[in-house]
């Protein structure tokens, strides 16, 4: 039998770390909002059935992306279900969806934050997980020397960093499993959906992510978005 695969986009943050007043994910980026770059780059995997975004319900912003999404509007759901946390959000979102999926259907959960994921990035994490019983993530090895701060501004320690690897987006679980784990999770102790995974009992696979892929969150990392866009 065919597999589900279905986006869900958290999108409800307001971005405190960016500084400006305007929510990051809709800061001009190459002539366009930045999530209308992230919807256009879900769209290109073809094995995404669907795309569902979560919106804040006091958002008054998601009209100015509508002219830039073009035909993708046919396979995408807006929620105004954002919740105080990326987290409820998420919950949120699964909550809405339940009516219309499966258990064992896909959910790939990914930032509207990260406008670089590649097609191809996507179609990497669906060939290792597809015949998975629980899912896993985007992940990166890390490449630095790590320290630990001794909360004086000096070092106390150094860290191995054999076995750390830094947790990207798409995240991709069942439907079931993951509402199950998000329910049942602490909203101040989980910061992704993998977490909440863990937290439940199960072990999530790592598939090696993308440099590129990343999380716009500083207003130096809008410039670099750009970049790697314009290199595509
Ligand atoms: N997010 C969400 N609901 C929230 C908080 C975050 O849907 N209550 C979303 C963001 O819109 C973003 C993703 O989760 O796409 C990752 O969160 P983050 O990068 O932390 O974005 P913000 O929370 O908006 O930024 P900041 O933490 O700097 O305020
Ligand atoms: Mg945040």
């Amino acid at each position: 039998m065919s597999q589900r695969f279905i986006a869900l986009l958290p999108a409800a943050g307001a971005g405190s770390r960016m500084g400006s007043e305007l929510p990051k994910q809709y800061l001009p980026l190459l002539g366009k909002p930045l999530l209308a770059h992230t919807l256009s780059a879900l769209a290109a995997a073809p094995q995404l059935d669907r795309l569902v975004l979560v919106l804040s319900p006091e958002d008054g912003w998601f009209e100015s992306i509508v002219p830039h999404l073009g035909e993708l509007q046919g396979k995408l759901t807006v929620l105004r279900c954002g919740g105080a946390s990326r987290a409820e959000s998420v919950r949120n979102g699964l909550a809405a969806l339940a009516s219309e999926l499966a258990c064992d259907d896909w959910v790939l959960v990914h930032d509207a934050a990260r406008p670089c994921i590649a097609a191809s990035d996507i179609g990497r994490l669906i060939d290792a997980l597809r015949d998975e019983p629980v899912g896993g993530i985007l992940a990166l090895p890390v490449a630095d020397t790590l320290k630990r701060a001794d909360g004086g501004g000096q070092i106390a320690a150094t860290v191995s960093r054999t076995g750390l690897w830094r947790a990207q987006t798409p995240q991709m679980f069942r439907y079931g499993l993951l509402r199950d784990a998000l329910d049942q999770a602490a909203d101040d102790t989980i910061t992704d959906e993998a977490s909440a995974i863990e937290a439940s009992g199960h072990a999530p696979r790592l598939v090696l992510g993308n440099e590129r892929n990343i999380k716009v969150t500083y207003p130096d990392d809008l410039a670099l978005a750009a970049l790697y866009l314009q290199a595509r």
